[in-house]
């Protein structure tokens, strides 16, 4: 082999090793808007605290249980001593019904654009038992359900992303962390989870959930990020702290307050 084939060859790996990580966006559509979002019901046992906006539809205001909710001037939107944000449910007064009908049509959306993504990075990884891990950016798939022993680790830069496409449920056990390196932001790390998703008792999660079904957060768990389930969510006395939604957008879409 000649000796410039060698250098164009150790070139053409080395611009393959500094590749970019592909662009694994999703869009959330107005969906973004909300601390969580679900279909069927939320329900919260002894107090939790939401920072952002929460919703149900088509299910009615009913099926958000333990928020003690009350209605201010406008019946559109009601609010909850536990929520830094507003409540909304399918039975409320225009434009909610509509804003809810396309929010959660946009949550659908989203879990079927996460998991249509192709050519995984990894596949089966560890069989879905994620202890000890840090994972790079990229596309990770699972047939089976996966597992949160241990503290989990997001290393990349704030422009990377991650989708994790999850066939059976999703746990975190207890006092388990997600904690993100190098910039990596939570609003990029994209859960796609066919089955239940339980975070464990004093669990943190950081991230984007979009779940086909439940989400349940244990006793005194906490999360940075959305849940956007298309059955119920069930907080107990668990913290809920949605994402900045970014400045040129505030337009369209609401900014939350803080608690922390
Ligand atoms: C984290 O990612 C940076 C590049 O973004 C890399 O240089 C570093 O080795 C990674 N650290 C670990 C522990 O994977």
């Amino acid at each position: 082999m000649s000796s410039s084939l060698v250098s164009l060859l150790v070139v053409g790996l080395a611009a393959f090793a500094n590749a970019a990580p592909r662009d694994l966006t999703v869009d959330l559509g107005v969906a973004e808007n909300f601390a969580v979002l679900a279909s069927a019901g939320i329900s919260s046992v002894r107090d939790c605290k939401i920072s952002g906006d929460i919703g149900v539809s088509p299910a009615a205001l009913s099926y958000i249980t333990g928020f003690s909710t009350s209605f201010g001037s406008s019946t559109a939107a009601a609010q909850s001593p536990y929520v830094k944000g507003a409540v909304y449910a399918a039975d409320m007064s225009n434009p909610t019904p509509a804003y809810l009908t396309a929010a959660v049509s946009n949550m659908e959306t989203a879990y079927v654009q996460a998991a249509r993504f192709v050519n995984p990075d990894e596949t089966e990884l560890n069989d879905g038992d994620l202890s000890g891990l840090t994972l790079a950016p990229g596309l990770y798939k699972w047939g089976t359900s996966v597992y949160m022993p241990t503290d989990l680790v997001f290393n990349g830069t704030a422009e990377d992303t991650w989708v994790l496409q999850v066939a059976g449920t999703l746990r975190m056990a207890a006092d388990v962390r997600i904690v993100l390196t190098s910039g990596a932001k939570a609003t990029n790390i994209v859960w796609q989870v066919a089955d239940a998703v339980t975070f464990g008792a004093r669990s943190h999660f950081e991230g984007i959930v979009l779940a086909a079904t439940g989400v349940t957060l244990q006793t005194e768990a906490s999360m940075f990020g959305r849940i956007l389930a298309q059955t119920e969510v069930a907080l107990q006395k668990a913290t809920v702290v949605a994402p900045f939604v970014p400045e040129p957008e505030v337009v369209t879409k609401r900014s939350v307050v803080r608690w922390l």
